[in-house]
């Protein structure tokens, strides 16, 4: 099938690059011409594991190409994929101006029939305006060309983006035309070979599927945080509550860790916008969802209120070695990423700090710009050098089994604050350090 995807991030060269590798024709495109010129010249925008392989496979193959060429771009594809993003407005709701940006230029350029397929996250009722948009545009033009509208919410998680895609537990569709959905059924059929996976509905509820889960799954993470919070005023240990509970099948183990808040590209803004849609649109608080924000807001700024509570307020002469920078392990993504406030409240103390992470630290860089106070390790020991305390921010698996005595031997000061409760309390106090995690009682 031919196949346009319009964005190139994290899921437009997912999606892209999966939908070629099992046979189909893609052209993808951004209006962000120097990403395209690197993909076109072999290069990788970010870091997503399996990606790059897949990607120079199916160039390889002529089964995958980069344009910025708009009328080429909406010519090529019978499915034009909408992945671009979806970044929160002022007041918290999604701002759409990438996405009905794309759908105007479809209509500018359509000259046959076209699937539009929504994949960016966007609010219920996004659907009617793409639809719109698309439709105005064929009304200046004086033309006539069918077209429907899809809602395909992206469930991918980076880090593990490929495989995600690769083999999904579901395919959400929102739909009202069979035509469509026949197209969408051939479309991921190699997707979903030894059992159904897609799941049909109308586009307003499908649109808001994707929201809900992100919803949930950050309800999850707020609540374990807030109950840590509380196993350490109460002298609990919050892993061994979360095993506890997660026995249960109706709870299950998943997105029950404690630790330093929620990050990333998508759940802050999904909530936020979630919360807004429901004020505006649906005339409706969301109390929960509120909680889950304010819940999350103080917890990214724990670990700076733990070091506090060790070291003090004036932090001038004090030096902290950071270990992970991502928002989480296995991507270069630092959105919202926890290590940001957390630096910038060391940074904003009068503190030094030497951070390592192992592919998240050119993003560093950008993000942080130059900063005489801030260093960064090749290593993950060397950071530690004269460090008055390790910081666990991220826990990559590089981090799960360090030598504790090498990192004891290289601070300043035996302290190890963990905001992602990788280790045994016993095993790291053994070894002389001073451990403070999330949740533990007795080591806060
Ligand atoms: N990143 C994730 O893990 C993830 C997972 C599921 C869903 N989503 C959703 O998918 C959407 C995209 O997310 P992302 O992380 O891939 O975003 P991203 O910021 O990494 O990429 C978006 C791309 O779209 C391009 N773009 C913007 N306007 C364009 C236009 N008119 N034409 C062509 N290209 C255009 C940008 O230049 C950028 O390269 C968002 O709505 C997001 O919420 C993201």
């Amino acid at each position: 099938m031919k196949i346009t995807v319009v964005g190139t991030g994290y899921v437009g060269l997912v999606s892209g690059a999966c939908l070629a590798d099992v046979g189909n024709d893609v052209l993808c495109i951004d209006v962000d011409a120097k990403k395209i010129r690197l993909l076109q010249e072999g290069g990788m925008p970010i870091y997503e594991p399996g990606l790059k392989e897949i990607v120079r496979r199916n160039v390889a193959a002529g089964r995958l190409r980069f344009t910025t060429d708009i009328q080429a771009s909406v010519e090529h594809g019978t499915i034009q994929f909408i992945a671009v993003g979806t970044p929160p407005d002022e007041d918290g709701s999604a701002d759409l101006q990438y996405v009905l940006e794309a759908a105007r230029n479809i209509g500018r350029y359509t000259s046959g029939y076209r699937v539009v397929v929504d994949k960016s996250t966007v609010p219920v009722g996004t659907g009617d305006k793409v639809r719109s948009v698309i439709a105005e545009e064929l009304v200046k033009r004086g033309e006539k060309h069918e077209f429907s509208i899809v809602s395909n919410p992206e469930f991918l998680k980076e880090g593990a983006a490929v495989g995600d895609f690769m083999r999904p537990d579901r395919i959400v569709v929102g739909a009202e035309d069979d035509r469509a959905i026949e197209l969408m059924r051939t479309l991921y059929a190699p997707f979903q070979r030894n059992h159904e996976r897609m799941i049909v509905m109308d586009v307003r509820s499908a649109e808001l599927t994707k929201y809900a889960a992100n919803a949930m799954l950050a309800t999850r993470i707020s609540f374990m945080n807030e109950l840590a919070n509380l196993a350490e005023r109460l002298g609990a240990d919050i892993e061994h509550v979360r095993q506890g509970i997660g026995a249960d099948p109706r709870i299950g183990y998943h997105f029950l860790y404690a630790g330093c808040g929620y990050g990333g590209s998508c759940f802050p803004k999904d909530v936020q916008a979630l919360r807004q849609t429901a004020r505006v649109d649906g005339g409706i608080e969301m109390k929960v969802l509120n909680a889950v924000v304010a819940a999350n807001d103080a917890q990214k700024r724990v670990l700076f209120a733990k070091t506090v509570a060790r070291f003090g307020h004036d932090l001038n002469t004090r030096r902290f070695a950071v270990w992970g920078l991502a928002f989480k392990p296995n991507t270069d993504d630092m959105r919202e990423a926890p290590s940001r406030y957390l630096i910038a409240d060391l940074l904003g103390a009068g503190a030094e700090v030497v951070a390592y992470d192992p592919v998240a630290m050119a993003e560093a860089r950008r993000v942080f710009g130059d900063h005489a106070a801030l260093r960064y390790a090749s290593t993950p020991l060397s950071a530690l050098e004269g460090a008055d305390a390790l910081i666990i921010v991220t826990e990559w698996k590089e981090f799960q089994s360090p030598d504790f005595s090498a990192i004891r031997d290289r601070l300043r000061t035996p302290v190890l604050i963990d905001g992602r409760n990788l280790y045994d309390p016993e095993v790291v106090r053994a070894s002389g350090l001073d451990y403070i995690a999330i949740g533990r009682g007795g080591s806060a």
